[in-house]
């Protein structure tokens, strides 16, 4: 299979099972000098990740490997503490470069470390779970959570370059490999009907090719990354689904034993987002009837009770971009066609998330 390349903001995306050959020669300038390379991992890349690296490229033999536990839990100032004094106890300096290998807690923990150190040193990703490949190593957002308050504290701070190689997901857990499927499926929509069309002739379970579906997920992650690099209005379309599924996110966070991972709250967020684009942006129905069997075919129904709807609408309303009894929402006006910032009322929220509840498993 052909490596692909994506270009995005100053640095390039490589696609492929081979792209080996093009990080040794990337990181060729480090073989003869005394300029270092730190490997960041967790637990799971340097069992599963890191092996095939240092057998197929020298060079990781050589490398500082840091590693920290799993767990959004270790996203914060503390740990990044710890990884600046472990950077400067071993002679970091600003020629050395830190290598992101993990999913998005790895990358958005790792950048940020990168960014602030002695005033920044060079960071290249290699992103190791879907929902990093296809999201979170691309589009420059780096940081650490706060007081239990996801990415408060960052940066908008690009990598050297990204390596995505998709075997990697050989030995991802299912359920975060479905869950990093939800933002696939949140592409297909917002961009181009054709994704959607493509996407939606095979299910979950189904697929193969994994390389296929990344290569255009990651173009349409760049594409809305690329036209709004600072996040000023725009990339918003990218938050399609993400309203209501944030607020399940965090309800589920409190509430269960096994919370749902991101993604799995960002599917029931689709759905409801999609019932409120057909309400109130004339979303087709006819297309509202082809998205949502499908993600109620490939996401488990998330048992969502009405006697906790108002909580859900009270974590929306800590959301700070939302003030009094409305709502800010990106919502589709059909496949592939976004509208940013749409007020909407508490009760048509109440009705889609009604709506959630009232589909079959
Ligand atoms: N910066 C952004 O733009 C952006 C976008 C989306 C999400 N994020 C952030 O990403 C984080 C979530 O990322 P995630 O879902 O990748 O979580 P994660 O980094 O916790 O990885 C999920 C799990 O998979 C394991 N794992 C990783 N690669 C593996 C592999 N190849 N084989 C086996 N196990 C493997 C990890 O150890 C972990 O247990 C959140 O902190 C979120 O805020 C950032
Ligand atoms: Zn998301």
């Amino acid at each position: 299979m052909e490596q692909s390349i994506i270009n995005s903001n100053g640095y390039s995306i490589f696609i492929g099972n081979d792209v080996y050959d093009t990080i040794r020669s990337f990181l060729y300038q480090y073989e003869f000098s005394e300029h270092k390379i730190f490997v960041l991992v967790d637990e799971n890349s340097r069992k599963y990740c890191l092996p095939r690296l240092m057998s197929n490229i020298q060079l990781f033999q050589k490398v500082h490997i840091i590693e920290v536990p799993v767990g959004e839990e270790i996203k914060n100032i503390d740990t990044c503490q710890r990884l600046w004094q472990e950077l400067a106890d071993n002679n970091a300096d600003r020629n050395s470069i830190l290598i992101n290998l993990g999913g998005g807690i790895i990358s958005d923990l790792g950048g940020f470390v990168a960014t602030s150190f002695k005033r920044g040193i060079r960071y290249l990703n290699i992103p190791t779970t879907l929902l990093s490949m296809v999201d979170a190593s691309i589009g420059g957002k780096v940081g650490v959570d706060m007081s239990g308050l996801k990415n408060q504290i960052g940066f908008f701070s690009n990598p050297q370059v990204v390596f995505i190689i998709p075997e990697f997901l050989d030995t991802l857990p299912e359920h975060q490999l479905r869950s990093g499927f939800a933002e696939v499926i949140k592409h297909s929509v917002i961009y181009e009907k054709h994704y959607w069309d493509d996407l939606s002739s095979q299910n979950f379970k189904d697929i193969k090719n994994w390389k296929e579906i990344i290569d255009w997920s990651v173009e349409i992650k760049n594409y809305f990354v690329m036209e709004d690099p600072l996040d000023t209005g725009f990339r918003k379309v990218l938050n399609f689904g993400h309203t209501i599924g944030h607020s399940i996110e965090t309800f589920s966070l409190h509430h269960d034993d096994e919370p749902l991972l991101h993604g799995e709250a960002v599917a029931a967020g689709l759905i409801c987002e999609i019932y409120l684009s057909n309400k109130f942006s004339k979303f087709p129905k006819s297309e509202m009837d082809e998205v949502i069997p499908y993600i109620a075919a490939n996401f488990k129904q998330y048992p969502l009770r009405s006697g906790n709807f108002d909580l859900i609408i009270d974590i929306m309303k800590h959301d700070k971009k939302n003030t009094g009894d409305t709502f800010n929402f990106t919502l589709l006006t059909s496949i592939g066609n976004s509208l940013i910032n749409q007020e909407i009322d508490v009760n048509l929220i109440l009705e889609s998330l009604r709506f959630y509840q009232s589909l079959e498993a």
